[in-house]
């Protein structure tokens, strides 16, 4: 990728910030003066429908916003990553993430092609073999448990997906995840299963995790303590880039599933990271997500940008944080099965984007990642949309609702399209005072009741929660999060922020057990009185 020019002088970013000003945005109005507004603000991708009519913009704006995507080269940037180009420059990475689900987009390189159709192959007969019983536990018993210990993108993708998946799919194990380093979840898991039909799958890229290592080291005393040391190379499997440490933790290495370092964590779902999905519901069901994924990518690069779904989601999310100057966005999507989500899409886009240089170290004047925060509706109704409705701040929403959400009762499923479909509405065009009192609305209360509206969202329509629809749900958002990386310039693909952290919580730690470690006053007082009383 080529010395990213500062975006704020771009020209279309200048004539945004005219047009945010000499726009009246008005989402009443707008529907009102443009009839013709949802045809070119809906559009529909590989069976998924996407309703970005009740955004904050208006056809002037659109064009201004995908003349800025040119400007900035989105989409050839998007071809440098397909075709192999070292774009993630802070970690001298290339970004593969795509070709584990599209072999034919590999640019002639025969043998990464055949290094991922092996680990494919080998990661998914292993899963069969666990399924039909020919691999076993160290007792001879058939798995009935699958434990993934993972944290951040070794979790939250398969976590996500396993549980999207219970809409449609009987899984044949029952699947767990553990992730933090609270002993809570790794006992409350150990004190409910039977060691013997329970396999633990550590998923760690760098298996150096400390999250990960805690827990995973939980797991093997238990194992140890209950079946003997022997079985432990029969209980634990490893999705790692560091053979040698799995190597040395016990695992044995046919059962170590290789990933690379130009796979990011949080694009990583479907490569063996997804192990615990294809254990958990089969290996067909796996390949039917990758299907999915590999179909919604190669339609985007074929569609115009003006109906390009993840191109129009990246810049009316640019829109929204930068013109706007909305800082958050909530994510409801309208399902059970889907309730991880917004806890997925976190990592993936304020991992990816919450950045505040560009890609050659220069400080970034633009709001790069909103505060991505969700929860399934309709329970999210009855707890913070208040404030989506009439609070001081405004909140763009994403509404993700199924069409065919599994459930043998029509009634609830009417029930639930109908409340997702009634918040957009609410959003955008509220409820005025005229309103109000044509309803007999006391005089007191017409204030408190009166809805403003003029609160922007989007709709995406999903046809059922089948596993390949999952995959292009997947590939929709990894895609918007990329292309909002690329007009901003910065690098999507490092985390250096999570980093210190990391090494101070080992420092504290050290300092816990007894070094002489000094720190600020707040710090010290923190540990002295954590330590008084234990
Ligand atoms: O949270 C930081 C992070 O590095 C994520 O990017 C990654 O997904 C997670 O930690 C887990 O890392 P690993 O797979 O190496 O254990």
């Amino acid at each position: 990728m080529k010395k990213s020019k500062d975006l704020v002088s771009a020209k279309a970013w200048i004539k945004l910030k005219q047009l945010s000003k000499s726009e009246k945005l008005d989402l009443r109005n707008l529907f009102v003066k443009d009839k013709n507004r949802i045809d070119y603000l809906f559009t529909n991708l590989a069976g998924i429908n996407f309703d970005f009519s009740k955004s904050m913009i208006n056809k002037k704006i659109l064009t201004s916003l995908l003349t800025l995507t040119k400007e900035r080269k989105v989409r050839s940037h998007y071809t440098e990553l397909i075709s192999g180009e070292k774009i993630n420059k802070t970690e001298d990475r290339v970004v593969g993430h795509l070709w584990l689900r599209s072999r034919d987009l590999l640019p002639n390189q025969e043998k990464r092609s055949a290094e991922i159709d092996s680990t494919q192959t080998s990661f998914l007969n292993f899963a069969t073999n666990i399924r039909n019983g020919n691999i076993f536990g160290y007792t001879g018993k058939k798995f009935t448990n699958v434990v993934n210990v993972g944290i951040g993108g070794s979790t939250l993708g398969p976590e996500m997906i396993c549980h999207a998946l219970s809409n449609n799919y009987d899984s044949q194990l029952n699947y767990y995840f553990v992730s933090n380093i609270d002993s809570f979840e790794i006992e409350k898991i150990i004190n409910s299963l039977d060691p013997e039909t329970t396999l633990f799958v550590i998923t760690s890229k760098s298996f150096t995790t400390i999250e990960t290592l805690a827990n995973a080291n939980q797991a093997r005393i238990w194992i140890q303590e209950r079946l003997g040391k022997n079985a432990i190379s029969n209980h634990f499997i490893a999705v790692s880039t560091a053979v040698e440490k799995c190597l040395e933790f016990g695992i044995s290495e046919e059962r170590i599933f290789p990933v690379w370092d130009w796979v990011g964590g949080r694009f990583s779902v479907l490569s063996s990271v997804g192990i615990t999905i294809a254990i958990t519901y089969g290996p067909e069901i796996f390949l039917e997500i990758q299907k999915g994924a590999a179909d919604f990518d190669k339609q985007l690069l074929v569609s115009p940008d003006d109906t390009n779904p993840s191109l129009l989601h990246a810049v009316i999310n640019i829109w929204n944080m930068n013109f706007m100057n909305y800082s958050a966005l909530a994510v409801i999507p309208y399902s059970s099965a889907l309730e991880k989500f917004p806890s997925y899409l976190q990592q993936l886009w304020m991992e990816s984007n919450g950045k505040s240089v560009d890609i050659d170290g220069n400080s970034v004047k633009v709001r790069t990642a909103p505060v991505v925060f969700g929860e399934a509706g309709t329970n999210s109704q009855h707890s913070f949309f208040q404030m989506l409705h009439q609070g001081s701040d405004v909140i763009p929403t994403d509404f993700i609702t199924v069409k065919r959400n599994k459930g043998k009762l029509k009634d609830f499923a009417d029930n639930l399209m109908s409340n997702a479909i009634a918040q957009s509405a609410v959003l955008a065009f509220g409820k005025n005072k005229k309103e109000l009192i044509a309803e007999k609305t006391s005089r007191d209360l017409i204030k408190h009741k009166e809805m403003k509206g003029n609160r922007p969202s989007i709709t995406i329509m999903l046809p059922e929660l089948k596993a390949e629809i999952i995959g292009k749900l997947v590939a929709f958002y990894e895609t918007s999060v990329i292309y909002q990386g690329f007009i901003l310039g910065i690098n999507s693909f490092d985390q250096w922020g999570v980093e210190l952290g990391k090494e101070n919580a080992i420092t504290v730690k050290n300092r816990i057990n007894g070094d002489n470690s000094k720190f600020d006053s707040s710090t010290e007082k923190q540990i002295s009185e954590y330590l008084k009383d234990i």
